[in-house]
């Protein structure tokens, strides 16, 4: 087996894992890797490990480049079972390696793994371990998005090895992303399905290691692939973008319908948006991914979201959709609440009651009875027209 070198001593040992369709609940098309990370000077480190089941490829990976039981140090720069499902059989091959993680990991580690006999070592940002020639310094980034989340920066290689931040779930025999065309978009899916909620956070921590002064030619994470040369500015630029809620002037529009009369107002709005200048974009709910339209939503301005009243209530994946874009907790966005209805309705006041709870700035919400007549269908085009007006003046 081929040694991955990403620099002079520190080497990718991750897994590949091809056939992953569905990472808690995040669609995941292309499969994803598990990254961790062998650095090896005077003393060793094991950077993270990998998902269970994949320990073998990490072995193997690993022996490749040195005993496996030369390995001093496993840094769990995060608990969360991706990263340590094959710590257990590590600490089986180096019972005597120190396991270095955050205060908050130590105490999240035993929750998960029978930690007997482990010799665990807590670090705060700033702390640091050398391993002769090579230092090992932690910068903690608590509820990035778990509460014990650290990374670990390398300084004299300028690596920063970030864990779940800036990766993507991209399975791929290359390890960079300038070997891949689809790389932004994939770690735009990756930040708008988990790293969305903490955007204030994102920001402020970029806001701080920038202030440390350190130097990054280098961003190996956790998933996916490696950011070096230019693409380190790229995606850090990106995510300055995504956390601050920079965003496109297009339309979202998502919904449901059981016999089309919801539908025709889609097709109304989605012209109407058209003709008031915006870009747009309809995703029918039982058949689209939602974690690609979340994608789409981290960066337009404007959501609306559709459904028919069934007894009383909105559609169940209208429903569903509401409650995980509500987690995500999207910044800045307009948006309005539409649908058709046979009698005493329901849906539309119940969408816009999410919306507004999300932080949406709701717009004039639309209900027509059963199948949408013209002055109906009149109705839906002046509703785009209102709520790109309204996202236009939140612009200035
Ligand atoms: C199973 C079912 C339950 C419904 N429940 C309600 C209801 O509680 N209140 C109401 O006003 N309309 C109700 N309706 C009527 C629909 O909202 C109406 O037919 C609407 O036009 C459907 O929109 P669509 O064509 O986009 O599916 C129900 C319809 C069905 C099929």
């Amino acid at each position: 087996m081929n040694k991955v070198e990403i620099k002079d001593g520190v080497y990718w040992v991750g897994a590949i894992d091809w056939n992953l369709r569905d990472f808690h609940g995040y669609a995941t098309p292309r499969g994803t890797t598990y990254n961790a990370y062998i650095v090896k000077d005077s003393k060793t480190a094991l950077v993270d490990t990998v998902k269970a089941g994949f320990f073998d490829e990490l072995q193997s990976r690993i022996d490749a480049i040195t005993d496996p039981g030369d390995i001093d140090y496993v840094i769990v720069n995060h608990v969360e079972p991706d990263h340590t499902g094959s710590l257990s059989r590590v600490m089986e091959v180096v019972p005597d390696a120190t396991v270095v993680a955050t205060r908050k990991g130590a105490e999240e580690l035993p929750m998960y793994y029978d930690c007997d006999g482990w010799e665990i070592q807590t670090v705060k940002t700033g702390d640091t371990i050398s391993l002769g020639g090579k230092t090992l310094s932690f910068i903690e980034t608590p509820m990035l998005h778990w509460p014990d989340n650290m990374v670990t920066y390398i300084p004299e290689d300028h690596l920063l090895l970030s864990n779940d931040a800036f990766g993507q779930h991209i399975a791929s025999s290359k390890r960079y992303a300038d070997e891949d065309s689809e790389i932004l978009e994939a770690a735009a899916t990756y930040y708008a399905n988990i790293l969305m909620p903490f955007s204030p956070l994102i920001t402020k921590t970029l806001q701080k290691i920038g202030g440390m002064g350190i130097e990054i030619d280098m961003i190996a994470p956790s998933h996916g692939m490696i950011w070096r040369n230019s693409g380190v500015g790229d995606i850090l630029d990106a995510y300055r973008g995504w956390s601050s809620g920079k965003s496109n002037d297009t339309t979202i529009v998502v919904y449901d319908t059981m016999w089309g009369s919801t539908e025709k107002m889609v097709s109304a709005i989605a012209q109407g948006i058209i003709d008031a200048g915006f870009e747009v974009k309809v995703y029918h709910l039982g058949k689209s991914e939602w974690s690609e339209i979340i994608r789409e939503i981290l960066e337009a301005k404007i959501i609306l979201v559709g459904s028919p009243t069934i007894n009383n209530g909105m559609f169940p994946s209208v429903g569903g959709f509401l409650t995980y874009l509500r987690g995500l907790r999207p910044k800045g966005k307009v948006g309005s609440a539409f649908g058709s209805y046979g009698w005493a309705g329901g849906a539309v006041k119940a969408i816009a009651g999410e919306l507004e709870k999300t932080g949406v700035t709701v717009v004039d919400p639309l209900s027509v009875k059963f199948v949408p007549s013209t002055d109906d269908l009149a109705a839906c085009a002046e509703l785009a027209e209102k709520v790109v007006d309204a996202a236009e003046m939140q612009e200035r």
